[in-house]
């Protein structure tokens, strides 16, 4: 059984004060929440203070990226060994990392494979651009992007969190229909079963990501293969994200759960 999960992927938004008031009040928002896992992937520079106050409440913590290397000369960049420290994930391969910083599937290759050694649970992106869809290569492009995978064990995969993020989707108020969305991602987990076993594709969570709102929440949890959200914008504030965490929570309660 997976737990659904919700991740608030805050991009390049929030000052250390305001991450912290933010992490306040969606640890107060989404309180007594059960049957769904709440995920908040602040900058960098507030991933501490996030940490502090997000953490003890059972809510876990992402990076938005990371280098592969323990430590070197790579001004700028912060290091799996950093993030181990206060993140218990790390978002890898966002569309806006591969498009406008040029990270490449051997890079995330590496980064993945960074990640599971410091006990990091990687959380992968994948997606399509809108000509690469209308060209009929969606499906194609997104097992391409699987390549960064290569090598990891069927125990690993397991643990994986893989978002589909269509590009066309990404902060455009054009969500993916989620029909479409859960065949892409049953595509995505029966490959994750060729690859890995069918036990590491039952066990491994996906996520759709792509102008996700509380009025369209619903129907993407609806399909048995997706396990939740990766939000941008509406994760911005504490509502509108905790109804898309208790949209989750609804749906992941078992029924005594739900009316104890
Ligand atoms: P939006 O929810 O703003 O479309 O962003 C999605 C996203 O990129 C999450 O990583």
């Amino acid at each position: 059984m997976r737990r659904p999960l919700i991740a608030g992927n805050w991009k390049m938004h929030k000052t250390v004060a305001q991450a912290r008031a933010l992490a306040a009040d969606v640890v107060v928002a989404v309180a007594g929440l059960k049957g769904v896992e709440v995920l908040l992937a602040p900058a960098a520079t507030a991933l501490a203070a996030v940490a502090v106050i997000a953490r003890p409440q059972g809510l876990s913590v992402a990076a938005q990226t990371m280098h592969w290397a323990d430590q070197g000369a790579y001004t700028g960049e912060v290091s799996p060994l950093m993030v181990a420290e206060l993140a218990d994930y790390v978002i890898l391969g966002h569309s806006e990392r591969r498009s406008l910083f040029g990270e490449t599937d051997e890079a995330l290759g590496r980064k993945v494979h960074a990640a599971f050694a410091h006990g990091l649970r990687p959380i992968l992106c994948v997606g399509e651009r809108l000509d690469e869809r209308e060209a009929g290569q969606a499906d194609a492009v997104v097992l391409g992007q699987l390549a960064a995978l290569d090598g990891i064990a069927a125990q690993e995969a397991a643990g994986l969190v893989l978002a589909y993020e269509p590009v066309w989707a990404i902060g455009s108020g054009r969500a993916c229909d989620a029909a479409e969305a859960a065949r892409v991602m049953g595509v995505l987990r029966t490959a994750l079963g060729a690859r890995f076993g069918a036990e590491a594709a039952a066990s491994a969570r996906l996520l759709y990501g792509g102008s996700v709102n509380p009025e369209n929440i619903a129907a993407y949890l609806a399909a048995a293969d997706i396990d939740g959200a990766l939000v941008g914008g509406a994760s911005l504030e504490a509502e509108p994200f905790a109804a898309l965490v208790r949209a989750a929570a609804d749906q992941g309660a078992p029924a005594h759960e739900a009316f104890s």
